[in-house]
């Protein structure tokens, strides 16, 4: 069965199948309109979401099927202390699908472990969002034309970013791929995306702190909310808060076919002023999520009994008892997962459900 946990979790031609799909069914809506009749998708949201959630119910009612779950835990069982895997295992009895988002990182991955139908990650605290990344490699594609040869700049909060962290896995699958990373030091990608996927994958990257600098060169700008949930020191959050601003006087030295993207909300660092510029892409990219999960919809329960299908075996777990995860905001340490880890590119050892370090 196939899970979508991480953006990896998917070939290069998979995430190229589901793209594909997302262009047809775009181009021939009726065709797509009772597909997933008699189907059900459950959203789980165990953290508050616009586009995510909502993208999720209008893509399965496009394809005529039905919708049910929670956009707050509060109000489900989850606070009379049921665990992931037991809500997972009761809500899979009622459904075919389900799209969970989790404050908790690695919620997702330790769910899928227990689940006989396909979880979608929709979000795993400042972890992975794997289906933004489809959003955006579909924008990319219907912006630019195509994926392979873009240099993409991000900006912003690279460090909780999680669609910064997703995109840049997937795209170390793409070719000639040249990345720019634009942020501050307090904001800088985490260290396991920078070794075990920059390095690993041999990307093409660089590290500046204005986008001023970079904006001829870009074909995608990519910018981002600075995460305000994801700092436990609130004095930390107000040094970096207004890093960026993106306005038309900066914009003007950008490519005419330059595309803006942003995975919303946003706060302050794109100026309303900017709206109207036909590179600003992201009210065009939060359309292209709705079309992109419908075809996710599809391929995942087309794929589900399909051995040629299933989820890569790249990793073997490693048990140790003894070693921890560092990350508070991990599964492990919020439920009873079991002690499990990888190797990373560098030769450490690191969480298996949140790719923390380990002591
Ligand atoms: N892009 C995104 O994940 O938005 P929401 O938080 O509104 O779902």
């Amino acid at each position: 069965m196939k899970h979508l946990i991480d953006p990896t979790d998917l070939s290069r031609e998979e995430t190229d199948q589901i793209i594909d799909l997302a262009c047809e069914i775009i181009e021939n809506r009726e065709a797509w309109q009772d597909k997933m009749a008699h189907r059900k998708l459950s959203t789980l949201f165990y953290e508050p979401s616009t586009r995510t959630r909502l993208s999720f119910t209008a893509a399965m009612m496009e394809l005529g099927g039905n919708v049910l779950g929670f956009a707050d835990a509060a109000n489900s069982s989850v606070s009379k202390g049921e665990t992931v895997q037991d809500t997972v295992r009761v809500v899979s009895s009622f459904v075919d699908v389900i799209a969970m988002r989790h404050y908790i990182e690695g919620a997702q991955l330790y769910a899928s472990e227990v689940s006989p139908v396909p979880i979608i990650n929709a979000g795993d605290g400042s972890h992975s969002h794997p289906t933004q990344t489809l959003t955006d490699l579909l924008t990319i594609r219907r912006e630019l034309g195509h994926i392979d040869g873009i240099t993409i700049g991000f900006c912003g909060d690279l460090r909780f970013g999680r669609t910064v962290h997703s995109l840049i896995k997937a795209l170390a699958r793409y070719k000639d791929i040249k990345v720019i990373l634009i942020a501050p030091e307090a904001l800088k990608l985490p260290d396991y995306i920078r070794h075990d996927v920059c390095d690993k994958m041999k990307i093409d990257y660089r590290e500046v702190e204005t986008m001023e600098e970079v904006m001829p060169e870009l074909d995608i700008l990519y910018m981002t909310r600075v995460q305000k949930e994801r700092f436990l020191d609130e004095d930390e959050f107000d040094r970096v808060k207004d890093s960026f601003r993106l306005d038309l006087e900066k914009l003007s030295r950008a490519k005419s076919r330059m595309a803006v993207l942003h995975p919303l909300p946003r706060v302050n660092e794109i100026l309303q002023e900017v709206d109207n510029d036909p590179r600003a892409a992201y009210f065009r990219q939060v359309e292209n999520g709705k079309f992109v999960r419908m075809a996710l919809i599809v391929k995942l329960l087309e794929w589900k009994d399909d051995p040629a299908h299933g989820m890569p075996q790249e990793d073997i777990p490693i048990y140790n008892p003894h070693a921890k995860c560092t990350n508070p905001k991990c599964i492990c340490t919020s439920e009873a997962a079991p002690h499990k880890f990888r190797l990373s590119a560098d030769g450490e050892l690191r969480c298996w459900y949140c790719d923390a370090k380990v002591r």
